[in-house]
């Protein structure tokens, strides 16, 4: 078999002291934004459109149309801010790139940043990770230092000010507006779409907001041109990511490749399902997005392929969960994480994954009956696309796709009398 994997982001994570400056440079590094200050911004904002990159952080919206949007030049300054509060459950990417190759960000913001001159820039870190947010501003310091930051940048006339802002630790700052609210200070809850932040953003000012791994692409799209780019992937998924494999698999870990891969390479890639054990089911893009099952193996991992099997790509986030995992303990854990994250800002979130969590306890100490599974379906429905933002569409979307592939299982809860899980068999129903 022909190594299926594209290591591009990833390439020089296992080098010695790969985040620090001198390591970038000799890989390389920065010479992508030596070129970049040569062309017109708008140049490379053609680029990435040409590339086909699409949004990294789950949502797959095309990068190069979203700074597109951005109006024209006008009296409120643009800003840059780069969304890295990576916290969906099983998502571990942009923390490992940073702390691996913090500068392959730090290039990638200046280069965008340039792309839709903007002067200032912020890096929207999560709280929790204080050995991420140290190495960050390491780099944006060392950066600063030999001139790829601050003022005349390389002698272009481009000045550019980089921020790394540490959040507080709430899932709900990772959504692009509450983010926003909680850089400006403020106790961060998603504000209404539209406006979208490229009209009114940050201060109510043009804002792009881009996830790490986006931007953190744009210096190898620079370099090695949008035809390279748009060579790997699918038609309309462009490109290598990083996978993060997690769960009941021999290797865990980030496997870059091209979109449109399946999990069957990918696990074999990783070793596998662990020894004596069959996958039951996976997540394609962390707990927000709709399981799937063994019956998905081939599905290729592209936007378009996982909407077809009514699932979503998100942010490649593959938990494996083998045949000694019950179904309903798992789906109850992610919704008490849901119910706990909730901003409580709208009443269908707010209250509709409190109720979730209620019902689902019943149900998995055996105590439901099946008039709880229509509620809980019926809750579903109340909750899903009548919410502020994508928050509580991730929290029903483990329960409505449980309950599509494994009825049975929550069936077998209550006429079992409790958990009917045995761990030590190899399946539940035997
Ligand atoms: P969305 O599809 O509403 O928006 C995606 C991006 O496109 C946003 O930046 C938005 O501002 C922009 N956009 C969309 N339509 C636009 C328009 N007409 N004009 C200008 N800009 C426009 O998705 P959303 O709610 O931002 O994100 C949801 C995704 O986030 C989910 O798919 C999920 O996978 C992912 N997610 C990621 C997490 C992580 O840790 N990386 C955590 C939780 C969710």
């Amino acid at each position: 078999m022909t190594d299926p994997l594209t290591p591009v982001l990833t390439a020089n994570w296992a080098q010695e002291g790969s985040w620090t400056l001198p390591a970038y440079v000799d890989q390389g590094g920065y010479r992508a934004l030596k070129h970049a200050v040569t062309l017109d911004p708008n140049d490379v904002m053609q680029m990435v459109k040409d590339s086909g990159l699409r949004g990294r952080g789950g949502a797959g919206f095309p990068t190069g149309m979203k700074w597109g949007f951005l109006p024209p030049l006008a009296d409120k300054p643009r800003y840059l801010v780069v969304n890295a509060d990576e916290s969906e459950p099983g998502t571990c990417k942009d923390i490992p790139l940073m702390l691996a190759s913090p500068h392959t960000l730090v290039e990638g913001v200046i280069i965008s940043a340039y792309a839709i001159r903007a002067r200032q820039a912020f890096i929207y870190v999560r709280g929790e990770v204080l050995h991420v947010i140290r190495r960050l501003q390491q780099a944006v310091s060392d950066a600063y230092a030999a001139g790829y930051i601050g003022k005349d940048i390389l002698g272009s006339g481009y000045d550019l000010e980089v921020v790394v802002h540490a959040g507080a630790g709430a899932y709900i700052c990772g959504e692009e507006t509450a983010l926003l609210d909680s850089l400006e200070g403020r106790r961060g809850q998603p504000r209404l779409r539209p406006p979208f932040p490229a009209v009114a953003g940050l201060y109510a000012s043009p804002t792009v907001i881009n996830n790490v791994e986006s931007i953190a692409s744009v210096p190898a799209i620079v370099a090695n041109g949008p035809e390279w780019f748009s060579s790997m992937g699918t038609e309309k998924s462009k490109g290598h990511v990083i996978y993060s494999l997690s769960g009941h698999v021999e290797r865990p870990g980030q496997y870059e490749g091209p979109l449109g891969i399946t999990l069957r390479e990918l696990l074999e890639l990783a070793g596998g399902i662990r020894a004596g054990h069959e996958l039951k089911f996976w997540t394609p893009g962390g707990s927000s997005t709709p399981m799937l099952t063994k019956e998905h193996l081939d599905v290729p991992l592209d936007y378009e392929g996982m909407m077809g099997v009514g699932s979503m790509l998100g942010t490649r986030a593959l938990q494996m969960f083998d045949d000694t995992t019950c179904v309903v303990r798992a789906v109850l854990r992610w919704t008490e994480f849901y119910k706990h994250e909730s901003c409580g800002k709208c009443t269908p979130c707010r209250e509709g994954t409190w109720w979730l969590v209620q019902l689902l306890e019943r149900l998995e100490h055996g105590d439901g009956s099946v008039d709880d599974l229509d509620t809980l379906l019926d809750l579903c429905d109340n909750i899903a696309g009548r919410s502020f933002c994508a928050l509580a569409d991730g929290a029903v979307a483990p329960i409505m796709s449980s309950l599509k592939h494994f009825r049975d299982e929550y069936v077998a809860h209550f006429e079992h009398g409790g958990c009917p899980f045995d761990p030590a068999a190899a399946t539940l129903f035997e």
